[in-house]
């Protein structure tokens, strides 16, 4: 039977030569793949008591919100600068390549809130980091942090060492 790693296809030197890029849309686009996908992150969620799911534009859309499907709660989109309408704050972050800045609603999440914050990967942890900033500026709880994938040479783990952060699959 096959596992969820073998849908993730790895493509050399995209979109920079010297990265490995971990592309998800093998995983979703076959059935199998998407239910192992989803299945696994929410196993890593089972004994955690959460309020709202928290997904980074754009892969953090796609498993997020199934996962907040599955719990009952609401998703709040994190979302690249100048896309959402209504009052925002905002976090600038270096990527493995490039900066950002992300965005979120300012009402979004309520304070005490327990948030979980899904994403496809972590790579140097520069997303979750901004994206945790915003939500603790908000008021909200970040209890736990789940990913499809780690990259664990960039130790983007160690970058979020106060907060409890997992992953189906991990890459050395
Ligand atoms: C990717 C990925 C994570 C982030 C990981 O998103 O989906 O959100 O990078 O990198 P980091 O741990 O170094 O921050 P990207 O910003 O490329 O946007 P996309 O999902 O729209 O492709
Ligand atoms: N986001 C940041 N680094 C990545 C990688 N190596 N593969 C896929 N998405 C990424």
């Amino acid at each position: 039977m096959k596992k969820v790693e073998d849908y993730v296809r790895s493509i050399p030197d995209f979109p920079e030569k010297g990265i490995i890029f971990r592309d998800i849309t093998s995983v979703i686009q076959d059935p199998e793949g998407l239910k192992l996908a989803i299945d696994g992150i929410q196993n890593l969620l089972k004994d955690v008591d959460f309020d709202v799911v928290v997904g980074p534009e754009s892969r953090g859309f796609i498993f997020g919100v199934p996962i907040a499907y599955n719990n009952h709660t609401g998703f709040v989109p994190v979302r690249k600068k100048g896309k959402l309408p209504c009052e925002t704050i905002s976090e600038e972050y270096a990527l493995e390549y490039g900066t950002a800045t992300i965005e979120i609603h300012k009402d979004a999440i309520q304070p005490g809130q327990k948030v979980v914050i899904v994403d496809d990967l972590i790579a140097t942890g520069g997303t979750t980091e901004a994206a945790i900033h915003m939500i603790e500026r908000l008021g909200g709880e970040v209890v736990k942090v789940v990913f499809l994938m780690e990259l664990e040479g960039l130790k983007g783990r160690e970058r979020l060492k106060d907060y409890d952060v997992d992953a189906v699959i991990k890459y050395p």
